[in-house]
């Protein structure tokens, strides 16, 4: 198995993916500024991978109990070459292999406010990861992209050959980041990467013990919809009945963020056997469900009522985004195996034990 360095790995998708490669044998290096996030996430994995507790080493990282440590947490930037080659060097008896790179700002609104901001997270961030993995020799990468760098889709369902066409700061800083990739492949020798384009992760880890705990409010669907069924916010606002859709409402292909950290086990284990190349795939699951969908199935797992409102559609929003996952399928061997239903169980029951996140 693997020793691999997990940019972001504190976040949502980060967390449940770590999780899913510490199953598969690997050992981790995590490295995270805890902007968005917080070390609660990673005690938990430690606790559900059965390593022990997470401690406090001399070196001031943290670190499972049993040598060789499974998982270490270097609390750090990616924007810090110094952060990153402690990271890089974390491990007494293990040289990182690949990178597993969730490390960024992700809030379409928040981009729209601070353009600056995530063009230099995301972008010069990532710029610094990239030199420093060249400076370590380490040219194996999976970086999480998004399938928001689609923009207005002219067709679903959309396939990696859709034209990217960002319409907010935040899909540039991916589109950015992607292109910063390829220029890699196409004129460096050795580098293998795969840019995963994920489409709308929900959900959450079956043991209620990891889940999505965006800081602040947050602006997607699924996280609104728990919040109303738990009472901390009156009534969900659905953008938009009028769209040319079977009921009006927004389509889109909802992923369990399981599904999609399988995903990255998939893609990680491809490139580490496989000569060097540039992979990009879309992790949906082919399968488009309405916002009244959505709030449906919510309803019926549950037992909670929704109560919603229509109101104006949201600037930059499409009608309908769908993926066609089939050559993450071929590549990888993946598909998704987690229903609606399974998002709806998952997610509430992280919601039911924790109101307010970690
Ligand atoms: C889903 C549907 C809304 C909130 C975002 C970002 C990006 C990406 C995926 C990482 C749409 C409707 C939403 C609400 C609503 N993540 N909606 N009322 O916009 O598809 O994509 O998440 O890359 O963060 O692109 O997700 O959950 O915001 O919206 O009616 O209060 O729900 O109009 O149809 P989106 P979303």
């Amino acid at each position: 198995m693997a020793h691999l360095l997990i940019t972001g790995g504190a976040g949502f998708i980060g967390s449940h993916t770590c999780l899913t490669l510490l199953e598969a044998g690997h050992s981790l290096v995590v490295i995270d500024n805890f902007e968005g996030s917080s070390p609660e996430p990673l005690h938990q994995v430690a606790a559900l991978a059965g390593l022990g507790p997470l401690e406090q080493l001399a070196t001031g990282l943290w670190g499972t109990p049993d040598e060789p440590r499974q998982l270490l947490l270097l609390q750090g930037d990616i924007r810090s070459s110094s952060d990153l080659e402690r990271a890089f060097n974390s491990s007494s008896t293990a040289a990182v292999e690949a990178v597993l790179h969730f490390a960024g700002l992700k809030a379409v609104a928040e981009s729209i406010a601070e353009p600056l901001r995530y063009w230099d997270t995301n972008v010069a961030g990532s710029r610094c990861l990239l030199q420093a993995m060249a400076t370590q020799g380490c040219r194996t990468l999976v970086f999480s992209s998004s399938a928001t760098l689609y923009g207005l889709p002219d067709s679903v369902p959309i396939a990696e050959s859709a034209p990217v066409r960002p319409i907010n700061p935040y899909g540039h800083t991916k589109a950015a980041v992607e292109q910063m990739l390829a220029d890699l492949a196409a004129n460096q020798e050795g580098w293998r990467m795969a840019r995963l384009r994920y489409f709308n992760p929900v959900g959450a880890h079956p043991s209620g013990c990891l889940g999505e705990a965006p800081f602040g409010q947050p602006s997607n669907l699924f996280p609104l919809i728990n919040l109303v069924a738990q009472g901390q916010k009156p009534c969900l606002k659905i953008y938009g009945l009028d769209w040319p859709t079977a009921d009006g409402t927004g389509v889109r292909d909802y992923i369990h963020v399981m599904d999609l950290a399988e995903g990255h086990r998939a893609a990680v284990q491809r490139l580490m056997n496989d000569p060097p190349q540039l992979l990009t795939l879309n992790l949906g699951t082919g399968k488009g469900h309405s916002v009244l969908e959505l709030v449906r199935v919510f309803e019926k797992v549950t037992g909670r009522p929704v109560a919603w409102e229509g109101v104006e559609r949201r600037p930059g929003d499409s009608a309908c985004s769908i993926a066609d996952p089939s050559l993450a399928q071929e590549v990888l061997g993946w598909a998704t195996s987690h229903s609606l239903e399974d998002m709806c169980r998952d997610g509430w029951r992280w919601q039911v034990s924790h109101p307010h996140g970690y």
